[in-house]
């Protein structure tokens, strides 16, 4: 009778031979500027902690302070008995935040995404999916049981072809990125408003990697003034916020919905206090210093420029995430141990998270980055690029 093992060792070596086996790197501090590998210290750019708050003292502080007031766990789901008035002030942080009514924290992003699914998309749902959206809104829709139209990337006539099929059905949805994680680009935010409002769509945007940095830490739909035509504003703590959990943002008869309806709040275990005092902290951090996620920005456009004249191939990305798209995925592995050993950590992205083909280093620029550390930065991809001749 053969056992789990026998079943996946052909899948294991498929996916070892095609460079995609994917091993839990040994990283200790992987979110600080500095982590470390095989106890060698190394500039982290692979955590997406784009403005160092993890390590922030207020940060800690407010999380320790949450602790001592409400212990280590919440001991059940919001609904029971998890919830604490620390949660109460997070969620009006993040609706002022957002320029919304209300919001609604939930055990992270990805919870997020699979709530708002489940919540506004069922089965006699056609919902609009960018096709490089995230893997959580991907999943969200799935499990939604809506039918899911994926237009191409970005792509507003492929966009508008597709809404114009679906002109007579009853119930749709949009979802999109703001910034798309693994390219680093941004949404047509503009012209996809635009659209949804001419086919009565209503419409859901992750900012997952746009909060704390775009539209002085608000987001692109602030950024851009988009915000209030759009229904629902889904993001996450885990990120620029330096902290856990994700959040979606809207009309407070929406967001009293989730709480009813999105599986992925009600039957699991509420954030622990630790994670919430700082998220707080963290939401508070940059309301109060807007030019971080600016200077950010600043530094990358620059960056990208010094790439692209080193003759990096980099995508089309507008914001702190780089991707250097080298293709073939053992060819990315090579191009990240080069670095490693040169003191830099990146993560290599190969299928299925990229299409085939377009194996890449992800680049995660981050604002604690000084001088010397560009210094460094640039010191190792030019000997990146004399290796790859
Ligand atoms: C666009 C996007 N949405 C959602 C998530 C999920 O967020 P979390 O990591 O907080 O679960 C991610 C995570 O990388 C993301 O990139």
């Amino acid at each position: 009778m053969p056992g789990l093992t026998d079943w996946i060792s052909v899948m294991q070596d498929d996916l070892q031979r095609s460079g995609r086996l994917r091993k839990i790197p040994a990283v200790d501090y992987g979110a600080d500027l500095m982590a470390e590998v095989q106890g060698k210290k190394v500039l982290n750019l692979a955590s997406n902690n784009y403005l160092g708050l993890s390590g922030h003292p207020e940060m800690k502080a407010a999380s320790i302070k949450a602790i001592e007031t409400y212990g280590t766990s919440s001991g059940a789901s919001r609904l029971v008995s998890g919830n604490f008035s620390l949660y109460g002030e997070l969620e009006s942080s993040l609706a002022s935040l957002k320029k919304q009514e209300k919001s609604l924290v939930l055990g992270s992003g990805y919870a997020a995404n699979l709530a708002l699914c489940g919540t506004f998309a069922d089965r006699r749902t056609v919902v609009f999916s960018d096709r490089l959206n995230h893997a959580s809104i991907v999943d969200g829709i799935i499990l939604s049981r809506a039918r899911q139209v994926r237009y191409r990337h970005n792509d507003m006539d492929h966009l508008a072809h597709c809404l114009e099929k679906y002109r007579d059905h009853p119930r749709k949805l949009l979802i999109t990125d703001s910034v798309f994680s693994m390219d680093g680009d941004r949404a047509d935010l503009m012209s996809i408003v635009r659209l949804c409002k001419d086919h009565s769509v209503p419409m859901a945007v992750d900012e997952a990697h746009a909060t704390g940095i775009l539209g002085n830490g608000r987001g692109l739909a602030c950024e851009l003034g988009v915000e209030k035509e759009i229904d629902l504003h889904m993001g996450t703590l885990s990120k620029g916020l330096g902290s856990h959990g994700g959040f979606i943002a809207g009309d407070h008869r929406l967001i009293a919905m989730i709480a009813n309806r999105g599986r992925s709040f009600i039957f699991s275990t509420a954030l622990p206090p630790a994670v919430i005092g700082a998220g707080l902290c963290g939401v508070q951090l940059v309301r109060a210093h807007p030019q971080w996620g600016r200077d950010l920005l600043r530094h990358s456009e620059a960056f990208r420029q010094w790439l692209l004249s080193s003759g990096f191939t980099i995508g089309p990305s507008t914001t702190q995430i780089i991707p250097v798209i080298l293709g073939d995925n053992n060819a990315v592995l090579a191009a990240r141990d080069s670095l490693l050993a040169n003191g830099i950590l990146v993560s290599a992205i190969r299928p299925p998270t990229v299409p085939e083909g377009t194996a890449r280093l992800r680049l995660a620029l981050r604002s604690d980055l000084g001088r010397r550390d560009m210094e460094h930065l640039r010191s190792a991809f030019t000997v990146l690029r004399q290796e790859m001749g």
